[in-house]
């Protein structure tokens, strides 16, 4: 016999089943609604680009270019990349029609990005992440804004401040200590990326001196109070956010940051995990031709997202159920049709309405509208056909209503 096909998805990629679906949704709905309050618009693109677009320089991450990317050659010979992070997209895009956008824009969207990496908790292969970006403001105000907007979103969600942190960062006062060593550019890369892992290695100083070739001493306390990065802090104070620390060591991974760099971290001990990531990007249009126009946004996972709701039991029931609001159940086959044309009336009065089509006996019908989350049943044999008057039960209470589907459909509404 031949060998069955696995049930498994594709190795660090999900199924979503209706349950799993439901808290997506409920995620993806919270991002859009939050975003939307501080005045976004949803933007979208193919998942495939040209492979040039994460090759160009200024757009380079070395482990994403080089080691995380699904790339393909297509049948007219273009190397394709599917998107591993939506940020040279959105800079294309709006280095695109630069000319006729209205500056400042501001725009989300909630692509599925794919990164080939080892899954692990937190980390897999496909997920969606929510980007919001600010284009043409150079002003701080800019960067406080789309803190708060990854705080609001956070708090929207059920989250109290002190289930995350804020750590901080700015590239340019880093960039401005090693300015001192005559680092060249990729010098200064291996630093940054050896100063991302400070927390995890023993031997920093060591490793330092290899890359500059000569001793290297860096001040990783706070900087002086007229730095940008203090207007930032002082900028959140007077919106009411606290949670915030300066984290010398944050860096982020991607090159075209500039200024100030944010990721937002879970403090329950068993999902310590980067919930948000972003910072300020000065260059990135430029790669485009025309003059540069500075970005400031971030991205926020899914799959962390989803970890910490539930590491934080902030999933309640409500958010898991997709069932319909009332459910008809023929007594037998033969009224099948008739509870058809039944549901379409109460559709049409927008009651989300589902039929019973299995041939089970009501009573395990009942049970199963039940166990589904039903709110509403009708029963529907000959006499309810007949006389196109029925009883509706809820069946959360026990009470039964009788009506027509016009004065039944209004009493569930109400
Ligand atoms: P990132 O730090 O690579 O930034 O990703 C942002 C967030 O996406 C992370 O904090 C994490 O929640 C989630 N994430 C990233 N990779 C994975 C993965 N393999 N599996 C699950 N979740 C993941 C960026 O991508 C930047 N382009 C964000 C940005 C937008 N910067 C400015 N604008």
């Amino acid at each position: 016999m031949d060998k069955k096909l696995s049930t498994e998805p594709y190795k660090g990629t999900r199924d979503f089943y209706p349950e799993d679906m439901a808290v997506e949704r409920y995620i993806f709905d919270t991002w859009a609604k939050v975003a939307e309050s501080f005045g976004f618009e949803r933007y979208d693109a193919s998942i495939l680009e040209p492979s040039e677009l994460y090759r160009s320089k200024g757009a380079e991450n070395e482990e994403l270019v080089n080691e995380q990317t699904y790339t393909f050659v297509d049948r007219g010979e273009r190397e394709v990349t599917l998107r591993p992070e939506m940020t040279p997209t959105v800079a294309r895009m709006v280095a695109g029609k630069r000319r006729e956008l209205s500056f400042p824009v501001r725009w989300y969207s909630i692509p599925n990005l794919f990164r080939y990496e080892r899954p692990q908790r937190g980390r897999l292969r496909e997920h969606w992440q929510l980007n919001c970006d600010m284009f043409g403001v150079d002003d701080v105000a800019s960067d406080i804004e789309m803190i708060a907007l990854g705080y609001r979103i956070l708090l929207a969600f059920g989250a109290s401040p002190k289930m995350f942190e804020i750590r901080v960062n700015d590239r340019t006062w880093l960039k401005l200590q090693l300015s001192d060593y005559g680092l060249s550019e990729e010098q200064m890369k291996a630093m940054l990326t050896l100063i991302d892992k400070r927390d995890k290695i023993d031997d920093f100083d060591e490793e330092a001196e290899k890359i500059a070739g000569k001793k290297v001493s860096l001040d990783f306390t706070t900087p002086n109070p007229e730095h940008r990065l203090m207007q930032v802090i002082e900028g959140l104070k007077a919106l009411g956010i606290e949670n915030v620390v300066i984290s010398p060591s944050t860096v982020r991974g991607f090159s075209y940051y500039t200024g100030t760099i944010f990721e937002f971290f879970d403090t329950a001990s068993e999902n310590n995990r980067s919930l948000l990531g972003g910072g300020r990007y000065d260059n990135l249009t430029a790669l485009f031709g025309g003059d540069p126009v500075s970005g400031v946004g971030f991205g926020m996972g899914d799959v962390t997202m989803r970890d910490f709701l539930e590491t934080h039991s902030l999933l309640t029931k409500d958010v898991k159920t997709t069932a319909p609001t009332l459910a008809i159940l023929p007594l037998d086959a033969t009224h099948n049709l008739a509870a058809e044309v039944l549901a379409e009336e109460f559709r049409s009065a927008g009651v989300r309405t589902a039929v019973d089509l299995s041939d089970r006996k009501v009573g395990k019908k009942l049970s199963a509208a039940s166990d589904a989350g039903v709110a509403y049943v009708i029963v529907l044999g000959e006499d309810e056909a007949a006389s196109r008057s029925y009883a509706l039960k809820n069946l959360g209470t026990g009470d039964e209503t009788k009506g027509s589907a016009e004065e039944l459909a209004k009493h569930i509404a109400r």
